[in-house]
């Protein structure tokens, strides 16, 4: 099933995941590949559009990434974006420089264009900018349709059908981005929209079904995401040769492994639950240092995975990878999946035969796997789960881990996400948490001083994750979240509210 292709070229953009989710999201198929692929593979391809993505580099420097000048001359369109419109320029015999002063952030984009664009929306808007190269004379046969106080904004060679923009139409910032991206994609590319999740099911089923016969697989259920939806395609293609092992490691929050336990207890799969706290705390016993807690919780989970495995003898062994491992990881030759395991289960053995791996979301951007969860029928909350880190808690205890701090962090935890999750949906972090700091505090608590401990609330509002604000929570709402936790838990004395932002601050606090 060969669905119309939207191709990706990265020179080393940090969103050329976005674009390319961009374009799916408006049912086109989109996919990533290195920006210096061979043009004869290219055309192998046959994609119905090309867009090249930003990227840290300055095109006029021998060692800067480029693209053959053919691919220009392909009669494909091609929309190029911040590096991409400059390497553009820069190719065809335009000029590109350094600028005295970059832009970074919300720029206004002044609309230029004496005639109607047949990309750039009809009016001025708010875009988000990150250069400091820009383009100083455009090729020949380009107009430029837009303009900022200090670039070039946008140009385009509507004759054949190249367009760039300076700006990054596939982030939130930029008003009117998802319109650009309609325009090439359905206008200029004459895309027909035919890209569906419930196809890539349907194949998926089937290829999974070919591949697996009437073997075992096996796989590590967290109750993530990624995992869980990978079960619930797994099941409803083979269920009963299915086991899902979960490695409850204690640190998961409150009630958090019952409510896993008894979504996947009454699937066809055989569902396995480990409860290892106790050999987990015994493991981080005495240890301060975050990294150190995440490589051992990390080893522990593979020696106990590896325990049942043995007990399985599964032939098959299932993966929750998604699209962007595979992208990180550098391509689609199996490389990612080592990755994927590094990071999930722990890590593969060397000789590990990747033929034997089954990655049914390999193809998926996060949310397709949450919207392929929500056509599978898993609840709601599972599918639109928050992140929550592999080493879960033992990462949100400062110092050493123990049972008791175990059991108050779970418990202030709970609090203060039962008072967020009384905002709409709409309104909710991108995540939230509590941490227990490694600090005592004084306090007072009827007539009695107390001395115990301080409390950390976290709330971030991201799209990505890789920069957050830190969320603007109502104080209505933070003191009730306070009161309650001074309340309820006796051994806490004081409850802060962390304003960083990422950067400076993670998103963790270890
Ligand atoms: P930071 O703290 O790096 O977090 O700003 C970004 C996102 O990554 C999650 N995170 C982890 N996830 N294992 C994981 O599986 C980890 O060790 C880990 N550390 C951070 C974090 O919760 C946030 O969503």
């Amino acid at each position: 099933m060969q669905n119309q292709t939207i191709l990706v070229l990265d020179f080393g953009g940090q969103y050329k995941e976005l674009i390319a989710s961009a374009v799916r999201e408006l049912g086109v198929f989109s996919m990533i590949k290195p920006g210096s692929m061979p043009i004869e593979d290219i055309k192998a391809l046959k994609p119905i559009g090309i867009i090249l993505t930003g990227g840290p580099n300055s095109v006029y420097l021998n060692s800067s990434p480029k693209c053959d000048k053919a691919l220009f001359e392909l009669n494909i369109p091609v929309l190029g974006i911040c590096y991409g419109m400059q390497l553009m320029c820069h190719i065809l015999g335009g000029e590109v420089g350094s600028s005295i002063k970059g832009e970074y952030g919300k720029v206004l984009i002044k609309n230029e264009s004496a005639r109607n664009s047949k990309i750039m929306p009809s009016r001025d808007f708010i875009a988000l900018m990150s250069h400091r190269d820009s383009v100083k004379k455009v090729p020949s046969g380009f107009d430029i349709t837009a303009v900022t106080d200090d670039c070039i904004a946008a140009i385009e060679n509507t004759d054949i059908n190249l367009f760039g923009v300076q700006f990054h139409p596939e982030t939130k910032d930029t008003s009117f981005g998802k319109e650009i991206f309609k325009n090439f994609v359905f206008d200029i590319c004459k895309a027909t929209g035919d890209y569906k999740l419930g196809d890539y099911l349907s194949e998926e089923i089937k290829n999974i079904r070919e591949k697996v016969g009437n073997k075992k697989v096996l796989l590590a259920l967290s109750g993530g995401v990624d995992s869980s939806v990978c079960a619930a395609i797994l099941d409803k293609a083979i269920g009963k040769q299915l086991t899902c092992v979960f490695v409850d490691h204690g640190f998961m929050r409150k009630n958090e492994g019952d409510w896993i336990e008894s979504i996947f207890k009454n699937y066809n799969f055989k569902f396995i639950r480990i409860n290892a706290e106790d050999r987990f705390l015994k493991k981080l016993k005495d240890i301060t240092c975050s990294e150190q807690k995440r490589k051992i919780v990390g080893q522990e989970f593979i020696k106990v995975f590896d325990e049942e495995s043995k007990k399985v003898n599964a032939e098959f062994l299932g993966q929750g990878t998604i699209y962007p491992d595979v992208v990180e990881s550098g391509g689609e030759d199996g490389k990612s999946a080592v990755i994927k395991a590094h990071h999930n289960v722990g890590g593969l053995p060397d000789d590990f035969d990747l033929n034997r791996l089954v990655e049914p979301l390999r193809g998926l951007f996060k949310n397709e796997v949450r919207a392929l969860g929500k056509k599978l029928k898993l609840p709601k909350n599972l599918v639109h789960r928050q992140p929550f880190p592999g080493p879960g808690l033992s990462i949100r205890i400062m110092g050493e881990v123990t049972k008791e701090k175990l059991d108050v962090l779970r418990d202030v935890d709970a609090i203060f996400r039962q008072e967020v999750d009384k905002l709409t949906p709409g309104k909710k972090p991108s995540q939230y948490f509590a941490v227990l700091t490694n600090t005592k505090s004084v306090g007072v608590k009827g007539d009695a001083r107390t001395y115990d401990f301080v409390v950390a609330l976290r709330a971030v509002t991201t799209s990505d994750f890789m920069t957050c604000d830190y969320t603007r929570l109502d104080h209505k709402l933070l003191s009730a979240a306070s009161k309650r936790i001074t309340n309820e838990i006796a051994s806490v004395s004081r409850v802060v509210f962390d304003i960083t932002d990422k950067p400076p601050s993670t998103v963790e606090w270890e």
